[in-house]
C-alpha cells in the first residue's frame, strides 16, 4: 500500500516579512467567540484592550453577520465574508477572547475561521502572530477549547504566544460593561499577559498581502 500523506493546508502568497517603522501603529484584530449580549468574554476582550500601550489598536470585528460556511460559495464570498478577510490580513496580530463550549470552541467562531482560511491559496491566517484567552463560568476556564483552538491556528499557519496562558474563571462583578477590571490581582495578571503578547506581536510582524 502506497503510504501517502495529504494535507489541505495552505499558507497563502508569501511576500516578504514587513519592516514595520519604529513607533508604527499596530493594529490587532479581536475575535470574540461569543455573540451573547452580556458576554464575559465581550467584556474580557475590552478589558484588554485597555491595558495595550498607546500604539497599538484594538479593533473588535464582527462574526455576527457571517453566512454559514459553504466551500459552494468560495468564488464568489458575499461582502461579508470579503469584509472578514480584508480585516484578518491588515492585521499586525490577532486577539482570540473565546468561551468554551461543550469543552471546544465556539460553531460561530470556528465558522469565521473557516470562511477567513478559504478559498484555498487565500488562507488569511498566515503568518499572524496571534494570542488566546477565555473566561467561563467553569473551573476549566476556557483551557480545553483554547488547547483546540492551538490546533486549528497551528493548521493556519498562525504562530500562538505559549505562554503565559489565560484561563479566567468569572466572579461576580469582576469586569464591568466599560471593560474596568475591579480586582487588583486579576488586572495585574492581565496586565503581565498583555505585555508579553505585546513583545510577541513585536517580535514576529505579520505578513500582510
Ligand atoms: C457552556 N459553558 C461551558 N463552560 C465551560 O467552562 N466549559 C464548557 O464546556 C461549557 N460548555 C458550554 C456550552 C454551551 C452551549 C453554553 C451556552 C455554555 C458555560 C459558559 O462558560 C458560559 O455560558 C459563559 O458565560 C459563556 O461565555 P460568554 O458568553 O459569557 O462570553
Amino acid at each position: 500500500m502506497n503510504a501517502m500523506t495529504y494535507s489541505d493546508t495552505d499558507t497563502g502568497t508569501r511576500p516578504a516579512r514587513d519592516e514595520q517603522p519604529a513607533g508604527a501603529t499596530r493594529r490587532i484584530v479581536v475575535l470574540t467567540g461569543s455573540l451573547r449580549r452580556d458576554s464575559y468574554n465581550h467584556l474580557l476582550a475590552l478589558a484588554i484592550a485597555k491595558l495595550l500601550p498607546a500604539d497599538f489598536v484594538a479593533q473588535h470585528i464582527r462574526i455576527d453577520d457571517l453566512p454559514l460556511y459553504n466551500q459552494d460559495d468560495d468564488q464568489d464570498m458575499l461582502p461579508q465574508a470579503q469584509r472578514l478577510k480584508r480585516e484578518i490580513q491588515a492585521a499586525d496580530g490577532l486577539l482570540f477572547v473565546t468561551p468554551e463550549y461543550n469543552r471546544s470552541i465556539p460553531g460561530v467562531l470556528k465558522n469565521a475561521i473557516d470562511i477567513a482560511s478559504r478559498p484555498y491559496g487565500t488562507n488569511s491566517f498566515a503568518g499572524k502572530p496571534a494570542g488566546i484567552v477565555g473566561i467561563s463560568i467553569g473551573a476549566v476556564g476556557t483551557a480545553v477549547a483554547q488547547q483546540h483552538l492551538r490546533g486549528v491556528l497551528a493548521y493556519l499557519d498562525a504562530p500562538t504566544l505559549a505562554q503565559p496562558e489565560v484561563f479566567l474563571r468569572y466572579t461576580e462583578g469582576m469586569l464591568d460593561a466599560w471593560g474596568d477590571i475591579h480586582n487588583d490581582s486579576t488586572r495585574s495578571f492581565l496586565q503581565s499577559w498583555v505585555d508579553a503578547y505585546v513583545a510577541w506581536v513585536n517580535a514576529v510582524p505579520a505578513r500582510r498581502r
